[in-house]
C-alpha cells in the first residue's frame, strides 16, 4: 500500500515508492549512471547501503546475481518492494546487515553511496547521511578487500559536502588504484559543491601510483 507520505517517483526509467524512513534516490545521478555504465552481465554485485534499492535495480539491467543490503530494516523492505515493482526481484537477494556482517561471498562489483557526515545519526533514517566519527566509512575500507573477487571493482561516490580530506585519507590508506568516473558541480546558495564518483581497483605492487596522486590532489 502506498502511504500519503511516501515518495512516489520515477528515476532513470525505474519506479520507486519510498517511505519516510528511507533515503530516496537523489536528483544527482552520478553514481547511478556509473553503475549503468560499469556493470557487466557476468558480475556478482553487492549494493552496500541499498536504501530504496536504486543501484541494485539499475545493476539488474545486466546482472542477475545481486545482493542488496542495508542496516536500516525499512530500507531492506522498501528495496525488496521496489525490485518487485520493476520486475527484477528474481535477480536480487535482500539482506539486513551492518556492512559485511551477514555477507559471506566475493563480488566483482561493490557499489556504495556512503553517509557523508561525521556526526551521530538521531534515528535509523539519518544513518543515510550521518556516520559517527566515520565509523562506517573506515570499517568499509578496512573490510572491503576481503569481499572483492580478483579484478573486483568498487564504485563509490563522495563530495565536498562531506570531509573530502578524510575520504582521501581512507582511499590512500586502502592502497587502491583510483579513477574518477564522473564529476558534478552543484550550487547551493552561495556554496559550490563538488561530487565525484570513483572506481577503485586493487593496486598490484607494480602498478604506478601516478593516478592516485593526481586524484588526491584535486
Ligand atoms: C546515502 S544513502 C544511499 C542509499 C541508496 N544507495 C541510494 O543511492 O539512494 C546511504 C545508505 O547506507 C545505509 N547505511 C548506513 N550505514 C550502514 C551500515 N553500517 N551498513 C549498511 N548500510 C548502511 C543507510 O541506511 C542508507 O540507506
Amino acid at each position: 500500500m502506498v502511504k500519503r507520505e511516501d515518495v512516489n517517483t520515477t528515476y532513470l526509467g525505474r519506479k520507486f515508492v519510498v517511505p519516510k524512513e528511507v533515503h530516496p534516490p537523489v536528483t544527482i545521478t552520478l553514481l547511478q549512471r556509473s553503475v549503468l555504465k560499469e556493470v557487466k552481465n557476468s558480475d556478482r554485485v553487492l549494493d552496500m547501503g541499498t536504501g530504496s534499492g536504486v543501484n541494485a535495480i539499475l545493476a539488474a539491467s545486466k546482472s542477475s546475481n545481486i545482493i542488496a543490503l542495508d542496516v536500516n530494516p525499512f530500507a531492506v523492505r522498501c528495496a525488496r518492494k521496489n525490485a518487485k515493482l520493476n520486475g527484477v526481484s528474481s535477480r536480487i537477494k535482500f539482506l539486513e546487515s551492518d556492512l559485511f556482517k551477514n555477507v559471506d561471498d566475493k563480488f566483482d562489483l561493490i557499489v556504495f553511496d556512503p553517509p557523508f557526515r561525521w556526526f551521530k545519526p538521531r534515528d535509523v533514517r539519518e544513518r543515510a547521511t550521518a556516520d559517527e566519527n566515520f565509523r562506517t566509512m573506515r570499517k568499509f575500507f578496512k573490510q572491503v578487500k576481503k569481499y572483492l573477487a580478483e579484478d573486483g571493482r568498487v564504485l563509490i561516490c563522495y563530495g565536498t559536502i562531506g570531509d573530502m580530506n578524510h575520504f582521501k585519507y581512507v582511499l590512500k590508506k586502502g592502497k587502491f588504484t583510483v579513477k574518477v568516473l564522473n564529476k558534478r558541480e552543484l550550487i547551493r546558495g552561495k556554496r559550490k559543491l563538488l561530487y565525484y564518483s570513483y572506481k577503485l581497483t586493487l593496486r598490484s605492487a607494480e602498478k604506478p601510483r601516478t593516478e592516485l596522486r593526481k586524484i588526491l590532489s584535486c
